[in-house]
């Protein structure tokens, strides 16, 4: 059976208690810690940067998944690798030079994941993906948690996966019943935000997303 890692979304976290929750989804058995960046430029909404992973780092040991949703990601890479990350994940919409940012992601010893929006084909990341560590395959338009799921980019987890032997990350949607088909199409790591952090039972949700239920 294949591994499936699941990452919930802090941006769906009460940030009042933002440590307590990062604790809570530590102890429900989550595999890692997803954190959404986003500057109000690529997209729609603004969110969190490096002060917030670095207060929350000495929580949990839990692996930092920072999804890049921003312009000119190469400048802050520095700045969240030194914060605690350890994935690094940028679009590849917002990046002219795909090779120089997973030269710099790997110079601060992160890992690499690249994405792609709804409307983004895997042409345009097929020339680097011998270079990534994982496919981030977004399952709704980047920018909100709390949107409906996306059915046909499931197609293009299928084709990432036809081609692309390590992680596949979806993103955006996931709960137990999108979960399944994201798997089948060959997903291995699911993000949710409103699925887990919306639920009374966090470990629970968690089990039922990844289908040991
Ligand atoms: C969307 C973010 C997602 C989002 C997921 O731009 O990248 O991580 O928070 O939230 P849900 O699971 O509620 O769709
Ligand atoms: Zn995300």
């Amino acid at each position: 059976m294949q591994n499936i890692l699941i990452a919930p979304s802090i941006l769906s976290a009460d940030f009042s208690r933002l440590g307590e929750e990062i604790r809570a989804i530590d102890k429900a058995g989550a595999d890692w810690v997803h954190i959404d960046v986003m500057d109000g430029a690529f997209v729609p909404n603004i969110t969190m940067g490096p002060i917030v992973v670095k207060s929350a780092r000495p929580v949990t040991k839990l692996p930092f998944d920072v999804h890049l949703m921003i312009n000119n990601p190469q400048d802050y890479i520095e700045s969240f690798a030194n914060a605690g990350s350890d994935i690094i994940t940028f679009h590849i919409e917002a990046e002219k030079d795909p090779l120089e940012i997973i030269k710099l992601i790997r110079y601060f010893k992160n890992k690499v994941g690249v994405s792609i929006r709804p409307n983004t084909g895997v042409a345009a990341i097929e020339e680097i993906l011998p270079m990534v560590d994982m496919v981030l395959v977004m399952t709704v338009e980047p920018g909100f948690a709390g949107q409906g799921f996306m059915p046909d980019c499931l197609s293009k987890v299928e084709e990432v996966r036809r081609i692309f032997k390590k992680d596949i990350q979806v993103d955006g949607g996931i709960n137990e019943l999108t979960a399944a088909k994201a798997i089948k199409a060959g997903a291995n790591v699911l993000v949710a935000g409103s699925a887990v952090f919306g639920s009374k039972d966090y470990a629970g949700a968690i089990k039922k997303i990844r289908g040991g239920v």
